[in-house]
């Protein structure tokens, strides 16, 4: 069996297994792709519409032992004994292999937090947000941090900035602290235990945040999956506002005078423009449409606040 052919056959198995995606990966072939390659340790831009005899060449520069034309007994093995854990536990892949990619950057990841896929890392790649900010804007801070990676996106992609993050969580603490160590940026990136904005007394000039914001009703309908992230990553009462209504109390305190918010609310805006309608959001544009995540001023904060 070759390469493409140990994909094929993994993702129609994992297609059979009608086994939910969106951490990561969208279809099974994706995540079939992504499994078979994390075991046998290769890349995961490897050039998989090259025909076999160059995906051979590519292949011989990383792993000279290994023949993806036909492969060994033992690696066809590994990766289908993977392909079938990801199908009985019904575990994300990233849980499996400890490992979550985000805009190329490879982040540490295991149950104590929530495998990382904010679009607010797409937007910080893209420069989004940029127009928002000036060359005094020096302090970020990265509200509900889990595993650490937008804090270190931002600290890559901004390399002037400090950032402090913070997460209630001490699990999804400590598993930020590998990923600020395995990028070498515990000198501007600080992470704190705290509820929200509560033990802060900075002020910031960029608050990123992608907090608990599923909704009740759709909490009820998570798939196994989901049900393996800790519930207090994605759990947002009622109508998945609650930490956004506690948080928007402290807010304007907590930004220096031109400052920004950029929030993610996912499949929540309806919730969201209920719950503060007179509030002029700007809705940024991500892969998954322009109704994900939200910038707000403090201008456009304290405006609200006097108005309700
Ligand atoms: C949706 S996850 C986002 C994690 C990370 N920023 C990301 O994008 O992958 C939400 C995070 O908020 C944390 N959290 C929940 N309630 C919180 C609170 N009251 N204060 C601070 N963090 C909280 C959870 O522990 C979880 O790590």
């Amino acid at each position: 069996m070759d390469l493409k052919q140990l994909i094929q056959t993994s993702a129609d198995q994992l297609e059979q297994a009608q086994l939910a995606y969106g951490q990561g990966t969208l279809t099974a072939l994706d995540e079939a792709t992504w499994l078979v390659l994390w075991q046998l340790k290769l890349p995961l831009d490897l050039d998989l519409t090259e025909d076999l005899k160059q995906l051979q060449l590519q292949v011989l520069a990383l792993q000279p032992q290994l023949d993806v034309t036909n492969l060994a007994l033992a690696n066809i093995q590994a990766c289908q004994a993977l392909i079938a854990q990801r199908i009985q536990t019904r575990k994300p892949a990233a849980y499996l292999t400890q490992e979550a990619w985000l805009q190329g950057i490879s982040f540490y990841v295991d149950e104590r937090s929530i495998v990382p896929r904010s679009f607010i890392a797409e937007l910080i790649a893209d420069g989004a947000f940029d127009g928002w900010l000036s060359e005094s804007s020096h302090a970020f801070l990265d509200l509900c941090t889990g595993n650490g990676s937008l804090a270190v996106l931002c600290a890559m992609a901004y390399p002037d900035i400090q950032v402090t993050a913070v997460d209630i969580s001490k699990d999804a603490l400590a598993v930020a602290q590998v990923n600020v160590e395995k990028h070498q940026l515990t000198d501007r990136i600080q992470l704190l235990e705290g509820d929200g904005l509560k033990n802060l007394t900075q002020k910031f000039d960029c608050i990123i945040c992608n907090p608990p914001y599923v909704c009740e009703a759709s909490m009820q309908k998570l798939p196994e999956e989901f049900l393996a992230e800790p519930s207090l990553a994605l759990a947002g009462g009622s109508d998945g506002m609650d930490f956004i209504q506690a948080m928007f109390i402290d807010l304007p305190d907590r930004m220096n005078d031109r400052a920004i918010l950029v929030l993610e609310i996912g499949n929540e805006r309806e919730h969201f423009e209920a719950a503060f309608p007179r509030l002029e959001a700007v809705w940024l544009d991500t892969s998954a449409g322009e109704d994900q995540v939200l910038l707000l001023t403090k201008e456009a904060l304290l405006k609200f606040k006097t108005l309700s």
